[in-house]
């Protein structure tokens, strides 16, 4: 499937839709659904139970988006988070030099501004016309920095954001991790080596933002900083880097779609970096969907410096004190949802000549886990006991009641949002037909398979089915 083909089946089977569609829309933001919110929920609750629960050594937090704006200045985000953006003289697009030098063959991914500028040049003098990607208009400005952090102000009278009321909606999540590791050393039986992990919205003021939820001006994250001795970092990172890939590979995505990409150019605060890049086909092929960071010292350093609060650790074995080193994880949660949703939709060619659209997907990743159908809309007792049936089941899984159009159809809804079975109610489940009396179908979604199952053995029967995270 294509890009649009994906856009168009989220909004109309109701899992993301565009921000303020009524007013023409606000590029960069998207709303979720009623199946959007479940995966979305099922993807975190899979990272939560994988990175916290799973590891006695690493524990939550939910920290404010906003923060001290000290905390940007100590971070380096004020002075060094920031694109290379240039505009077209002629149709004004803004345009992100970077991703505009890719299609000339150029990785710029890292470049300074000044290295791009000097790029531009080159080419030019090589005679290639870089154009415009929206207009085709060979003029165009110089390239200059564009800070990608969102400014607001709080608690001010006065409308105008200044030096005194400034606050900036958090770039990155794990900067309240970082604020909060004295707390959780002060409060907790933590000791260095742990982790604090975090979920949690992020703002960044793209300048370009066209590629659905993969790059959003508003999005989430799933960080975990692990605290660790600089001797120890190597053997952390990789010991991360092998579990955040077996993670994905665990929830259903084939590692053939997936690959490492090993920064050449650091970030401000890196001394390695590796991305797990997954094969977008919709969005032209591989592309970051989570960065694992060696950040060295850098952030408690920092932050040590600009608050002057000691953020040393007291090692009670190795009797020294010593700032830590930090190993990051950090997944974006929308692109993850992405990937998951990505890999498992599919259109199938039927037997009978006909097409179905399924989403394959990992059933503990699923919006909806079973669908409960009456037979027949218009029978009482179906219905009745359909309900019944859906309550009980309801209270392990969840699940949705349907008796809308016919059978057919209703699988097919329930294909697209990925429930892994389906439940019907018919005339041998209520005992008015006696071959298999007291029993109900469960039908397979990938399978198609229908099994019979008696009603008194469906609390095990999916007990036994259904994994859980
Ligand atoms: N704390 C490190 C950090 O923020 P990053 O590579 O800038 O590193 C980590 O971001 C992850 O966050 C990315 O791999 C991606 O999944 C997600 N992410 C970053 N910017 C995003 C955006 N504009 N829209 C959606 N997800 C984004």
């Amino acid at each position: 499937m294509d890009l649009q083909d994906i856009v168009s089946f989220c909004k109309r089977r109701g899992f993301i839709y565009p921000s303020s569609e009524i007013y023409g829309g606000l590029p960069g933001v998207y709303d979720y659904g009623p199946y959007g919110i479940e995966l979305k929920n099922n993807v975190a609750a899979a990272w939560w139970k994988h990175v916290v629960h799973n590891n006695p050594d690493v524990v939550g937090i939910d920290s404010g988006i906003f923060m001290h704006p000290m905390t940007w200045k100590a971070s380096g985000h004020l002075d060094n988070f920031d694109d290379a953006q240039m505009d077209c003289k002629k149709c004004k697009a803004r345009i992100r030099a970077d991703i505009m030098l890719e299609k000339y063959g150029v990785n710029a991914d890292k470049f300074t501004v000044d290295e791009i500028n000097q790029t531009v040049q080159k080419l030019r003098e090589d005679k290639v016309q870089i154009k415009c990607p929206e207009c085709g208009s060979t003029e165009l400005t110089e390239a200059r920095r564009f800070n990608l952090m969102v400014k607001s102000n709080l608690g001010s009278p006065t409308e105008a954001i200044t030096d005194e009321n400034v606050v900036y909606a958090r770039a990155e999540t794990c900067q309240g991790i970082y604020l909060n590791y004295k707390n959780i050393l002060n409060s907790t039986r933590q000791k260095v080596p742990f982790g604090i992990a975090q979920i949690g919205k992020a703002f960044r003021n793209e300048i370009v933002v066209k590629q659905f939820i993969f790059r959003t001006r508003e999005f989430e994250q799933m960080e975990m900083q692990y605290f660790v001795h600089p001797d120890d970092a190597g053997k952390v990172f990789e010991r991360w880097r092998q579990a955040r890939w077996d993670w994905y590979v665990e929830f259903g995505i084939d590692p053939s779609h997936m690959r490492w990409y090993e920064h050449q150019k650091l970030a401000h605060y890196a001394s390695a970096a590796f991305d797990i890049e997954y094969d977008f086909q919709a969005l032209g092929g591989f592309r970051e969907v989570e960065g694992l960071h060696m950040r060295g010292d850098w952030d408690l350093s920092q932050h040590q410096k600009f608050s002057k609060e000691k953020l040393e650790y007291f090692d009670p074995v190795r009797n020294i004190n010593f700032i830590p080193n930090v190993v990051e994880t950090s997944a974006g949660l929308n692109r993850g949802s992405l990937v998951f949703m990505h890999e498992a939709l599919k259109e199938e060619q039927l037997p009978n000549d006909s097409k179905r659209t399924v989403l394959k997907i990992d059933p503990r990743l699923a919006p909806v886990k079973i669908a409960v159908f009456p037979l027949l809309a218009n029978k009482p007792a179906l219905i009745e006991l359909a309900e019944k049936v859906f309550r009980s089941l309801n209270k392990k899984h969840h699940c949705e009641f349907d008796d809308n159009g016919n059978i057919g159809k209703r699988y097919r809804r329930q294909d697209e949002i990925g429930t892994p079975y389906c439940v019907t109610v018919d005339f041998s489940s209520t005992g008015e037909q006696a071959e298999n009396a007291g029993t109900v179908t469960i039908r397979n979604r990938d399978t198609m398979q229908q099994d019979r199952v008696g009603l008194d053995q469906l609390d095990q029967w999916f007990a036994d089915k259904l994994p859980v995270l």
